[in-house]
């Protein structure tokens, strides 16, 4: 039983936001190298940029990604394609170790045999937020989203089904992640702007990476 794992007088590294979304303090921390390498080695390939929403704003979060699907936005819309739009090659593949991990926190948090086929990556630098928004994109519903943050710290915003409904505000350090599926997988989601500051390992930056089942 969870009550026997976790005694009273611990600290529980898992924190329930409700049911289907949880947060995993800490969980990242021992594969930030391996992670940070291959963030490395996808932006060498698939530089970080900032994309344009269909309303012609630019946004504000750097990305780029790898895996089967990349997620692009432009004047035509939203939407997850093969290639990167850039190079017109396919998106880097996923580096190894990445989709075992995501697997890993996805079965902590109850959602077991997790098969991510793409990986998001976003950097934000000070100022740089995500508003509101669900994620809807991909095909597969039954499956969660595996978020993991590095870096400079943020306030994550997780709210309803609806864009109005009350959101409550999670802080993210360095090495959280946070799954949503089953009950919570069309939540808004959103990042409060970032606060500037220097981070050990990655200056004055964010990154966050976010796994998924597209096809
Ligand atoms: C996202 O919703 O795609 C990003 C969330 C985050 O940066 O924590
Ligand atoms: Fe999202």
């Amino acid at each position: 039983m969870m009550d026997d794992l976790f005694p009273d007088d611990v600290p529980d590294w898992r924190e329930a936001l409700e049911p289907g979304a949880m947060v995993l303090r800490g969980f990242a921390l021992p594969h930030v190298p391996l992670l940070l390498a291959g963030v490395n080695r996808v932006a060498a390939a698939a530089p970080f940029r900032h994309m344009h929403t269909p309303g012609g704003f630019r946004m504000s979060v750097a990305l780029t990604g790898c895996g089967h699907a990349g997620w692009v936005s432009d004047r035509h819309g939203y939407r997850y394609q093969a290639h990167d739009p850039l190079s017109g090659q396919p998106w880097p593949p996923m580096p190894a170790g990445f989709a075992a991990l995501a697997q890993q926190a996805a079965a902590e948090a109850g959602f077991a045999g997790f098969l991510p086929d793409a990986c998001l990556i976003n950097r934000y630098e000070p100022g740089a937020r995500m508003t509101l928004h669900q994620d809807k994109n991909e095909r597969d519903f039954s499956q969660p989203v595996v978020s993991i943050s590095l870096g400079l710290p943020a306030v994550f915003q997780f709210g309803g089904n609806e864009r109005s409904d009350k959101t409550q505000r999670v802080p993210l350090a360095h090495g959280d992640v946070v799954v949503w599926g089953g009950p919570a997988r069309l939540r808004y989601h959103g990042v409060l702007p970032l606060k500037p500051g220097l981070h050990p390992l990655l200056g004055e930056c964010r990154i966050n990476m976010t796994f998924r089942k597209v096809y």
